[in-house]
């Protein structure tokens, strides 16, 4: 296996952290409609996403936050596979994931998810929320900053292709919006969805982003 110079022992580490947060998950069954992917492959492949993502997807904290996939929007998780798979998203580990996974087990696995439905993780700083709950709502007139509201649903629900925020991580949501221009929608021949959020991520101060963070993780 060859890794990007430099990253090896990031990977490595996520990759040793993320074994604590593994359990069976007794709910774990192939959703109904999916056809043509056996149960047992179904189970063995949740399990190993859960492996990182925490029990029930609810996202886990190791080295890195790890996101929640947990009630999220099966449209949007079909998008980021390809994005890993393009390398339009910039991630080592889920380039490696997403590009051995059938378009079957694609569907089962987002339908899987969407169904879950643990609490949140919680854990961000409960002073910074009044703050980017108005953020989130109101937006920042001042600084072109739009609602997140307006696309992410006012119980950030997301809706197909805009992801759900509700119950993603602090420290995952913080990372993202930090460094979006270095790791979304990195071919600029191949453009996506990632330049909806680009320019609102690029406008968004480091205590604004702490603030709508530390919301939206602890929204169920
Ligand atoms: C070895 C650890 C690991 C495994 C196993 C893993 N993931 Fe991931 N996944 C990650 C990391 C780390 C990220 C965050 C990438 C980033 O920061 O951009 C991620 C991100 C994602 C995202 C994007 C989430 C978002 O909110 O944008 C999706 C979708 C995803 N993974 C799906 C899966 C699926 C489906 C599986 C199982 C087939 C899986 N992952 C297995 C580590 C893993
Ligand atoms: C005009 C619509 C729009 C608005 C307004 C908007 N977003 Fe987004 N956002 C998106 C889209 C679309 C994506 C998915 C991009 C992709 O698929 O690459 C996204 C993705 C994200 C992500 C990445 C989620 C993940 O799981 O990796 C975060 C975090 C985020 N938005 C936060 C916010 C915040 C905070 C605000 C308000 C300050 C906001 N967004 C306002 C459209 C919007």
């Amino acid at each position: 296996m060859k890794f990007v110079k430099g990253l090896a022992p990031a990977v490595l580490l996520a990759a040793i952290f993320c074994t604590g947060a593994y359990a069976e998950d007794s709910k774990t069954n192939v959703p109904a409609h999916s056809v043509g992917v056996p149960t047992n492959e179904f189970k063995a492949k949740a399990g190993y996403c859960e492996t990182c993502h925490g029990l029930s997807a609810r996202g886990f904290i190791g080295t890195n936050p790890m996101p929640r996939l947990a009630g999220q929007q099966p449209d949007y998780i079909k998008n980021q596979l390809q994005a890993f798979i393009d390398r339009r998203r910039l991630n080592p580990v889920m380039g490696n994931v997403a590009h051995v996974l059938s378009p079957a087990m694609v569907d089962a696995l987002a339908a899987h998810f969407k169904d879950l439905d643990p609490p949140p993780y919680g854990g961000a700083p409960k002073e910074l929320m009044s703050e980017g709950k108005k953020i989130y709502h109101e937006g920042v007139p001042g600084a072109e900053i739009p609602a997140c509201e307006s696309c992410h649903g006012a119980d950030a629900h997301g809706l197909d292709q805009f992801p759900r925020l509700a119950g993603q991580l602090d420290g995952y949501v913080i990372a993202k919006l930090a460094h979006w221009s270095k790791e979304r929608g990195q071919d600029p021949k191949n453009p996506d969805n990632s330049e909806i959020m680009g320019p609102i991520a690029e406008k968004l101060s480091k205590e604004q982003i702490a603030a709508v963070a530390a919301y939206v993780s602890d929204l169920k």
